[in-house]
């Protein structure tokens, strides 16, 4: 299925001799989006939703599968299984407010795939695709415990700021 964009698909080595490609959602992935949440430990999706969550909201999957992939984009990282099927490992994802040119972005990587930099490439290519975009600006809070997270935005520049009536988050923000 093609996806109303120009972005072009990356494919990117493993350690091992294997690949992960990383390419627009699609409004087919749903089953797939499933298959990487319940492959988050539950302290991965604390991280990433600031909160205990058992199941992906409905509502929330039609959001991040119907996107228009401009002020709304997710890019997920794809690996093929041993069994020969797609699998995405990773989703990095922006949405924009009405009439606002900063967008904010969420990250996930699957706990089997971590620390592979599929993460920097994932925010990577959704930055790139941001400025493309004509967007000016992308944000992000993280909690202040998520140490590898803030490693992650640091070292792609981002400025990291507390947030002085919430000392358990911190905003996180790159001029694009
Ligand atoms: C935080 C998270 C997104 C990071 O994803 P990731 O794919 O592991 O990130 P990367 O591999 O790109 O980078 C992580 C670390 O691995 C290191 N790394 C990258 N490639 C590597 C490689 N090939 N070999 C060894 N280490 C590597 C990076 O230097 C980085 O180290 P640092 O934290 O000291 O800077 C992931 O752990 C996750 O989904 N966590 C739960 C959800 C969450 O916290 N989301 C963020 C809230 S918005």
């Amino acid at each position: 299925m093609k996806t109303p964009i120009s972005f072009s698909n990356k494919t990117y080595a493993l350690d091992g001799g294997s690949n992960y490609l990383i390419r627009p959602i699609q409004p087919d992935d749903r089953e797939r989006i499933i298959g990487l949440f319940n492959h988050l430990s539950p302290e991965s999706r604390y991280l990433r939703f600031a909160h205990a969550i058992s199941k992906l909201p409905d509502d929330f999957l039609d959001d991040i599968l119907h996107l228009d992939y401009k002020k709304e984009m997710a890019l997920v990282a794809v690996i093929e299984n041993h069994s020969g099927t797609d699998e995405i490992v990773g989703i990095a994802r922006y949405v924009t407010p009405p009439k606002k040119s900063s967008c904010e972005f969420s990250l996930s990587v699957s706990d089997s795939h971590a620390t592979h930099g599929i993460g920097t490439h994932l925010m990577l290519d959704l930055i790139a695709h941001a400025k493309e975009n004509g967007l000016q600006e992308i944000l992000g809070y993280v909690l202040s415990k998520n140490l590898k997270m803030l490693h992650l935005v640091s070292d792609l520049g981002f400025q990291i700021t507390n947030l002085d009536d919430d000392p358990d988050f911190k905003t996180v923000s790159l001029l694009l």
